[in-house]
């Protein structure tokens, strides 16, 4: 094995507590080699050509995805896997009721035994990245030593990777530990050699570890995603939510957008969502009222700090987009589907003939014949999806057609509104402001979507997602709350307004009420306004928050009916009163540490509800 303290480590970093834990994890792990990542464009090609050779990567066509590739998973790592995500705090407590807790000496004793040469006849990569702009004093550093080619490719779109990340991390500095294993040694402990194969994994031992008191991700079995590419929810949302708490600032599940009127006003939309609303499509949507534009910051994680001037200024800590394929069209989402046209990773979609991309939904007709995730010929009929659900783009963020100006100012952009929202049939309003920031915090604590009609029986069932960090949330999910509300509290008429949206209300007879997509700029238009101080923009107190006074939503151009719209606007107490023991179901779950404020929240809109 090449022995870590040779010139290379020493060329690039003189960061000692970098080059000791290299050391230990090669000692660890055992890999035939170091290889220490610069980040540069010969390097991401030389990865991708790896991929190639070795089989688990093919080229695309490049007439139709230049520079781009293909890469299929082993069918048993296709996801997320939120049941096999630990969090390894010392005290039980800490993790809280909805987190996986595992106590920390015991799990990385349980982990060595894994590790324990699991690189052999591999190479291990080090990538230093930074979540955010280099220096920016938002960003944080981390380090993910690898033994897939695959992620370190990924890694190079969605973070900034490389030689300036070591030169800002300078002798002294501290960062992230993300350790990550595909656990598929290619020698075992006797020396006997195995042949590779295409996506390495051991999906009956996969384990997505976290310790937050000691910064560290220690991640084994999966090369799929979140599980692997350790900067996005393992770095940016579950150990970073635990550094925000320590340091006061927030790391949130949230996109960004700029959003600019025809007047030239510019204001700055944070928006967390949970997963399958729509989140990427709102952060590059092309809006379709005149004169206003949107423009993309982010579109999954925002990270929050204090400016001087008290407001929160955010950052997208990542550099790409790591978005679901099926779905994804022209019409859902022009400004992706420009984002993806070459220079991109493709993970589990199908294969045209002629070496395009292909997934459900797509444009266009349906081909005849592809090659689907599986790698077996499919046609229209074989009654299978050709591409995984979760099949994914990964796509450089500065290929993004409506990518703002200052996505990459260091100092953040600052933040006017914040929205939270969900998959809401009933009951919930289009839009309604909340009074003030401790109702925000508690409306984000009650966050839920409701749970479709394709499962009998389960038709309205609310799933909770708080602040859409509930498989993200690095500590107790309670302690959480208390955090947004000790912010608040502290900062004020400075913290952004809180609202709640629904694109998703229905009619009694199962039709969308809004038309959504880029219509929704109506609902950010009303929602600037009721930001901006000395607000003209009308609005109605109800016993949920305010809504649009009628007339207040600018609908011009755009053909909804009356009846349609009262709908949309309608706060039904009764329909409340309802939804409000599964409210008490759910902050009972977190017993004693819900914040008190957040209880009375509950009783407030109870009694307000039954005035009404
Ligand atoms: C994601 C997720 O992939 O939230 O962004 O699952
Ligand atoms: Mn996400």
């Amino acid at each position: 094995m090449t022995n870590v303290i040779d010139d290379q480590a020493l060329q690039r970093t003189s960061n000692q507590a970098l080059i000791d834990w290299v050391s230990e994890i090669a000692a660890m792990t055992q890999p035939d080699g170091i290889y220490w990542c610069d980040g540069s464009r010969d390097e991401y090609q030389k990865m991708l050509n790896l991929m190639v050779d070795s089989g688990s990567a093919m080229w695309l066509s490049p007439r139709k995805k230049p520079n781009s590739v293909l890469v299929r998973s082993d069918p048993a790592d296709v996801a997320r896997v939120e049941d096999r995500t630990f969090i390894c705090c010392n005290n039980e407590a800490d993790a809280g009721p909805t987190n996986n807790w595992r106590d920390p000496r015991k799990m990385k004793q349980s982990l060595q035994a894994l590790y324990d040469g699991c690189m052999r006849g591999r190479t291990l990569y080090v990538i230093p990245f930074s979540m955010g702009p280099v220096g920016s004093p938002i960003a944080h550093i981390g380090v993910e030593l690898t033994d897939s080619p695959y992620v370190v490719a990924n890694m190079h779109i969605m973070t900034r990777v490389g030689q300036k990340v070591l030169d800002t991390l300078g002798p002294s500095g501290g960062f992230v530990k993300c350790l990550h294993s595909v656990g598929y040694p290619l020698v075992d402990a006797a020396g006997n050699k195995k042949k590779d194969v295409a996506w390495p994994c051991d999906a009956d031992n996969k384990y997505i570890t976290h310790f937050p008191e000691t910064r560290e991700i220690w991640s084994y079995g999966s090369g799929y995603g979140g599980n692997a590419l350790l900067g996005k929810k393992c770095f940016a949302l579950r150990i970073a939510s635990t550094m925000a708490r320590e340091e006061g600032w927030m790391a949130e599940h949230m996109l960004i957008l700029k959003l600019t009127s025809p007047q030239g006003d510019v204001k700055h939309i944070a928006a967390a969502f949970p997963s399958a609303c729509g989140k990427t499509n709102l952060a590059m949507m092309n809006p379709t009222i005149d004169g206003w534009k949107v423009e993309t910051v982010g579109d999954d994680i925002a990270w929050m700090k204090f400016g001087k001037d008290g407001r929160l200024y955010a950052i997208n800590p990542e550099a790409g987009f790591f978005g679901v394929a099926p779905g994804t069209n022209y019409q859902s989402n022009p400004n992706a589907m420009e984002s993806l046209k070459e220079n991109s990773i493709f993970t589990n979609v199908g294969l045209t003939d002629d070496g395009d991309v292909w997934w459900e939904d797509i444009d266009g007709p349906t081909p005849s014949h592809l090659i689907d995730w599986h790698g077996k010929d499919w046609t229209p009929d074989s009654g299978k999806k050709a591409a995984h659900p979760n099949a994914r783009f990964t796509a450089p963020a500065r290929q993004c057609p409506v990518i703002a100006d200052n996505w990459e100012d260091p100092a953040g952009v600052p933040i006017d509104a914040i929205l939270f929202g969900g998959r809401r049939a009933t009951t919930q309003p289009l839009v309604l402001q909340s009074f003030d920031w401790e109702h925000g915090t508690f409306l984000g604590s009650t966050m839920a979507s409701e749970m479709t009609a394709a499962a009998a029986g389960t038709v309205g069932k609310l799933r909770f997602d708080p602040m859409a960090m509930l498989p993200f949330c690095g500590y107790h999910m309670a302690d959480y709350w208390q955090h947004w509300l000790n912010l608040g509290a502290t900062s004020g008429a400075q913290m952004p307004r809180i609202f709640y949206v629904n694109w998703f209300r229905k009619s009694d007879d199962g039709k969308f009420l809004w038309p959504g997509f880029g219509e929704n700029s109506r609902v950010l238009k009303w929602i600037v306004e009721r930001c901006a101080s000395g607000s003209k923009t009308d609005a109605i107190r109800t016993p949920i928050g305010y809504l649009p006074a009628p007339g207040s939503l600018d609908l011009r151009g755009l053909d909804i009916p009356d009846e349609d719209l009262a709908e949309l606007l309608k706060v039904d107490a009764g329909d409340w009163l309802e939804v409000v023991p599964a409210l008490r179901q759910h902050y009972a779950t977190f017993g004693a540490k819900l914040p008190k404020a957040l209880a009375a929240q509950l009783d407030a809109l109870e009694k307000r509800l039954k005035q009404a």
